[in-house]
């Protein structure tokens, strides 16, 4: 809005400057005011397009998911996040631990995971099978080593793409209500 109010001002300043300047025929004036006025209507239109498009064109979309209880997962098994906190546009599956993105855009990822003192966690977010980020929890230094690893990313997403946590290296012991995944779009 603030855009469109600053253009629109602009726009009345070259429609006043050109009637100053023209040579005062009542017709000419009166044409050029029209004219002004259609680019000005033409104008503001145009942006408010764009800004429907910016801002508000798509459905949102938000998940965020934790482990419920504890739980082992194999190396290689995708990490279910059964326990649904927040899922609109229902893109993610509690069932599967998989977010299938309903449209394309930038998308916001973020994962926490707690494993069990002296254990190794390396989270990967996979983008249908692709490795796109990692993670480290070692938390084997001693039987009191209770640190949870947090990471982030943002990646532009085509629908359809489908996005999930597991362990690149290790079979791993992950701690329920600590252990999280989220992801919204941002853009
Ligand atoms: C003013 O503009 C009109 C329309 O273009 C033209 O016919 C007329 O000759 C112009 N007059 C002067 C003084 O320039
Ligand atoms: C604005 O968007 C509407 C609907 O998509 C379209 O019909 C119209 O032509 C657009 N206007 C401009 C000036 O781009
Ligand atoms: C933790 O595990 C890593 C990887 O296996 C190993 O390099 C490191 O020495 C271990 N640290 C401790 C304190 O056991």
């Amino acid at each position: 809005m603030q855009l469109i109010t600053t253009c629109s001002s602009f726009l009345l300043l070259i429609l006043n400057l050109a009637v100053v300047h023209g040579n005062c025929s009542n017709t000419l004036a009166s044409t050029l005011i029209q004219n002004q006025l259609i680019l000005l209507e033409k104008l503001v239109n145009v942006l408010d397009n764009v800004s429907k498009y910016r801002c508000c064109s798509t459905s949102p979309v938000v998940f965020h998911a934790v482990i419920s209880s504890s739980r082992t997962y194999d190396k290689g098994s995708p990490w279910i996040y059964d326990q649904v906190v927040t899922n609109v546009g229902n893109a993610y599956n509690p069932s599967t631990g998989k977010f299938t993105v309903p449209t394309k855009g930038i998308y916001q990822f973020n994962w926490y995971t707690l494993n069990a003192p002296e254990t190794l966690s390396h989270a990967g977010l996979y983008v249908n099978g692709y490795i796109k980020a990692r993670q480290a929890a070692n938390n084997n230094g001693s039987t009191k080593q209770w640190i949870t690893a947090g990471s982030s990313m943002a990646l532009p997403l085509n629908k359809g793409d489908v996005v999930y946590i597991k362990d690149i290296n290790y079979k791993v012991q992950l701690f329920g209500q600590w252990t999280a995944f989220g992801g919204v779009l941002i853009n």
